[in-house]
């Protein structure tokens, strides 16, 4: 029998449009989900809307809508956001379905009938934002997030969470993973040992929510209602609870630091009233920043999802997010950093490692998988294997652990030992000498290079689908969802395997990649289809805080996929320049410094030609120049533009030049 495994995300709020905050949680669930069903588990992965309460009642208002009709759209938001993403969840929940209703109404009624509610009458302050009772006084602002809180009186029911003081605690030092990491586990254990006072659980000032059960001028608490979906959606409380008795308890629930004491103080507390298991664990991850502070709506420093996925892909998203943030911790978000690590790890990293092997296998071996000759191993090959049985002994430590960046850093510790092995055995020139022997040794360096890449490429499966399902079956290895994930070994590569077309699956970006981003934020533009923007007031605002509403781009007439418009060609300034001096960079094998003529300047550029050309080849020689390009440093030192070269894949770079004279200066077009 597989294993069950059962992951869920916060519901979230429908007052506002999704944004990468939101999409970090369903990408790190969606990431492990996808592992486990990998390794063969019987995975169920939950995610959905929060759609009942104050805040949302009150967002709807303000839009001119009522709370359905606005919970609607912002729900379709979330899930066509999902699934143009790749999103896999198995199931979306909404709190405003039927079947959740019915679910908390049957929640209530069993915490009722154990003794655990009693009717009161609440004064206090309340935080709208937070949907939280608040211990201020009247006019102080909300100890959690700062917000100005509400005095609210009214007559509701009561939850005796106080009765849960001593086996909330008891869970906490029995299980010390419930709550992980240590240090949110800490707070919540310092904030229970503080003492726990009994809950207000019913709000009947307003009607947005579910009717109490026998009393309907009562709606139940918002966070009763929104935990109770991770049992709801499984069918607790419906006729066929055939998903519940299979899948509960949850493995994880995954959420943000913010809402700590909701999943680990409340929702155990509820569902010890009622007799129900506990979750096995909860986990919390730390803040996206963007621009220094948590990145949320009310902030207005919000970055969308769709503006990346457009421009480098839903993978670069997923592989930023794992890799840049220390899950846990908070991390900040830059378009910069995030096009810099697309083209370090992406593009130049796994993306360049797949496409120079497949290639060169594919040229030297008719696009078989070469058989690796024992008599041509060196240590260098033994070293490779080797460093690939501790990466998948290593990932998978540290993946089960959710310390993503470290997994990934460790696969792609690998990566660059597999392109430094490749450099250093140099297959283009033992493919040059045509001799038995060099033949042997370059079937065995292909090998182990693309056995190598087999490894990584299943294991970062998880994290970046789209191309590693690609690579997979440019390998020839057919649908890597197929693949047994506890299978994967070293030397599994079989010879002769048949490689498919092979096709760059990451394309560097340049510069111009974030500012598109930049503008599209600015803009509101996006290409996920269907899903009209919320109200007027939440179109995109610039990222920097500003209450101005800027009017949406223009939008470009329709180009086909893949293509440019002429205009965008025309962006691109080439011109004729002629080299005066160049050198080697000093601690970089591959740079040159150039100094070159545009006919009216001259111009600092470092290209990545040192292989390629000796320096004082190159002395008054014409070459076509990116003339336009920011400037960029490399190894500090700014290169101005860029030289343009055809760079046959594992092979030298060759300068692009003219046949016929061609003033200096002159522009390509
Ligand atoms: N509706 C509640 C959760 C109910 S769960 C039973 C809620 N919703 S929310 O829309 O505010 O979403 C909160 C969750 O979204 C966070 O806990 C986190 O998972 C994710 N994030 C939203 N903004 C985020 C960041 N800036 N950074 C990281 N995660 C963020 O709270």
């Amino acid at each position: 029998m597989p294993k069950k495994f059962y992951i869920t995300t916060p519901i979230y709020y429908v007052n506002a449009r999704p944004h990468i905050g939101h999409a970090y949680t369903t990408i790190a669930c969606d990431t492990i989900a996808r592992r486990h069903r990998m390794l063969g588990d019987d995975t169920w992965f939950l995610t959905g809307t929060d759609e009942h309460g104050q805040k949302i009642e009150r967002a709807a208002q303000a839009a001119g809508k009522t709370p359905q009709q606005f919970a609607d759209e912002v729900s379709a938001q979330f899930r066509a956001l999902w699934k143009h993403m790749g999103l896999t969840p198995d199931d979306f929940i909404r709190t405003t379905s039927d079947r959740h209703k019915k679910g908390v109404q049957a929640l209530w009624r069993k915490i009722r009938d154990n003794g655990y509610i009693y009717k009161g009458t609440y004064t206090g302050q309340y935080c709208v934002s937070d949907e939280l009772y608040v211990d201020a006084e009247p006019g102080a602002p909300c100890p959690d997030c700062g917000r100005p809180t509400e005095t609210v009186h009214e007559e509701n029911y009561y939850f005796k969470l106080s009765a849960f003081q001593d086996q909330l605690i008891r869970l906490y030092t029995e299980h010390p993973d419930f709550i992980r990491p240590e240090t949110r586990r800490n707070e919540v254990l310092s904030f229970v040992r503080g003492g726990l006072r009994d809950l207000s659980i019913s709000r009947s000032t307003f009607s947005w929510g579910i009717p109490v059960p026998d009393d309907p001028k009562h709606v139940v608490y918002v966070w009763l209602d929104a935990l109770a979906n991770y049992i709801t959606a499984l069918g607790y409380g419906s006729a066929d609870t055939s998903k519940y008795e299979k899948y509960w308890p949850a493995d994880v629930h995954m959420i943000g630091k913010e809402i700590v004491r909701f999943h680990c103080v409340y929702w155990p507390a509820f569902l010890l009233a009622a007799g129900l298991p506990l979750p096995k664990g909860i986990t919390a991850h730390g803040w996206l920043l963007f621009e220094e502070s948590k990145m949320s709506k009310s902030r207005g420093n919000i970055v969308r999802a769709e503006t990346i996925v457009d421009v480098l892909g839903a993978d670069a998203l997923r592989y930023f997010l794992l890799r840049e943030v220390v899950f846990g911790s908070d991390g900040s978000f830059s378009f910069d950093a995030l096009v810099q690590r697309y083209n370090s790890d992406l593009a130049n990293g796994l993306g360049n490692l797949a496409s120079r092997t497949l290639t060169m296998i594919t040229r030297y071996f008719r696009g078989e998988v070469p058989y690796p000759s024992h008599s041509a191993q060196t240590p260098a090959d033994a070293a490779i294997a080797d460093a690939a049985k501790k990466v998948i002994a290593d990932f998978a430590a540290l993946f089960d652990q959710y310390q993503f960046s470290r997994a990934l850093e460790a696969a792609w510790g690998l990566v660059a030992a597999v392109d430094k092995y490749i450099v250093e055995n140099e297959p283009w020139s033992l493919d040059e000498k045509k001799d038995e022997e060099s033949r042997a040794r370059l079937a065995t360096v292909l090998y182990t290079s693309a056995e190598a890449l087999r490894i990584v490429t299943a294991l970062a499966h998880p994290v970046i689908p789209e191309a590693t399902a690609k690579i997979w079956s440019q390998m020839g290895l057919g649908d890597i969802k197929k693949f047994d994930l506890t299978q994967l070994q070293w030397g599994q590569l079989r010879l002769g395997t048949k490689l498919g077309e092979v096709q760059a699956v990451f394309p560097r970006a340049d510069k111009s990649a974030v500012e598109r981003m930049q503008k599209m934020e600015e803009s509101g533009a996006s290409v996920v289809t269907g899903v009209s923007p919320v109200q007027p007031s939440e179109a995109k605002q610039p990222m920097a805080a500003s209450t101005e509403t800027k009017p949406a781009a223009k939008p470009a007439p329709a180009i086909p996929d893949g293509k440019i418009s002429i205009d965008d060609f025309a962006k691109v300034e080439l011109r004729v320049a002629q080299v005066k001096t160049a050198e080697r960079v000093k601690g970089a094998d591959k740079l040159l410094r150039l100094e070159v003529d545009l006919g009216t300047e001259v111009r600092q550029l470092v290209a990545g030609i040192a292989e390629s050309y000796a320096p004082e080849t190159l002395i008054g020689r014409k070459v076509v120049v990116v003339a336009n390009l920011a400037p960029r440093k490399l190894r500090g030192l700014e290169s101005n533009g860029m030289i343009v070269a055809a760079s046959p894949e594992g092979g030298k770079a060759v300068l692009a030049g003219f046949l016929e004279d061609v003033p200096i200066g002159t522009r390509l077009k």
